[in-house]
């Protein structure tokens, strides 16, 4: 049997070449990292979780007329994916206060923001992903001033969706981040969602009791990674009964 093509490895996810022309095969790793990879870790059963809750998300915005990469789930770990020339921004849609805008702005963690504030950082793993502006952004070329409306309203499009899916399951949405790829059809270019959505990329607070269910378990050390994200697969209904701690054998006696 052929070996297929790897087109790319990053910090949690493979890329593989797809079956057809245009197609990917998106490879979820339990890797862990945080603060540009100086913390490291492998969290057992974090790319099961994360395929199926990208999986869970991806489906549910195309169901309201949100175009994304998503193609289908093709196993525990992996789902095929609709190749994109990925836009070099992270989209950062934030509701609440927390993470780098708290330190940036000396807001307390929590604080409600007056409306959805929309924010860019350029994907440069070197350069820490540096915050740009509008006009960073204009003036190097990364993106046209028509692709940034579009942007605009994709990233709050999946935001009102997010919000609301995770309100209804007593979780508030702090923040997340998105990619954002250009698709052809024909003559015409548009945009779609890529990359991932899961608690690796998103703040998710319980609303009775803030406990946090995302990565800052992970960066802050706050407990399981796992548990926290099962948390949240099993309030939204997804893979409820599966177990995601895949323990190693043990003797019976
Ligand atoms: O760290 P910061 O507060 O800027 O992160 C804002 C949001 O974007 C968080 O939900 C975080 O998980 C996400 N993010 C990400 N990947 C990055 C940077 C931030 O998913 N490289």
């Amino acid at each position: 049997m052929a070996r297929r093509k790897k087109i790319y490895e990053g910090k949690a996810k493979i890329l593989y070449e797809g079956p057809e022309p245009g197609t990917i095969v998106q490879y979820f790793k339990d890797d862990a990292t945080a603060f540009n990879a100086q913390k490291k870790d492998v969290i057992e059963g974090k790319g099961v979780l994360n395929n199926r809750l990208s999986e869970f998300f991806m489906t549910g915005l195309g169901s309201i007329g949100v175009p994304t990469h998503f193609l289908k789930r093709l196993n525990m770990r992996e789902q095929l994916v609709r190749a994109c020339e990925i836009i070099p921004l992270e989209i950062i849609v934030r509701n609440y206060a927390a993470g780098t805008m708290s330190k940036r702005l000396g807001l307390e963690e929590g604080t409600a923001l007056p409306r959805p504030i929309v924010e860019y950082c350029l994907k440069d793993d070197k350069l820490g992903d540096p915050l740009v502006s509008e006009e960073h952004i204009a003036a190097f070329g990364w993106a046209s001033q028509h692709d940034m409306d579009d942007i605009v309203a994709l990233a709050l499009r999946v935001n009102d969706f997010m919000s609301g899916l995770m309100y209804g399951v007593g979780i508030k949405l702090v923040d997340f981040k998105i990619e954002v790829g250009r698709v052809y059809d024909g003559d015409f270019q548009r945009l779609i969602v890529a990359d991932e959505i899961s608690p690796d990329s998103c703040r998710l607070w319980d609303i009775e009791t803030g406990q946090k269910l995302d990565k800052d378990v992970f960066r802050q050390d706050l407990g399981s990674l796992s548990d926290a994200y099962t948390e949240v697969a099993k309030r939204l209904g997804v893979m409820p009964k599966q177990a995601t701690h895949i323990s190693k054998p043990t003797l019976i006696n």
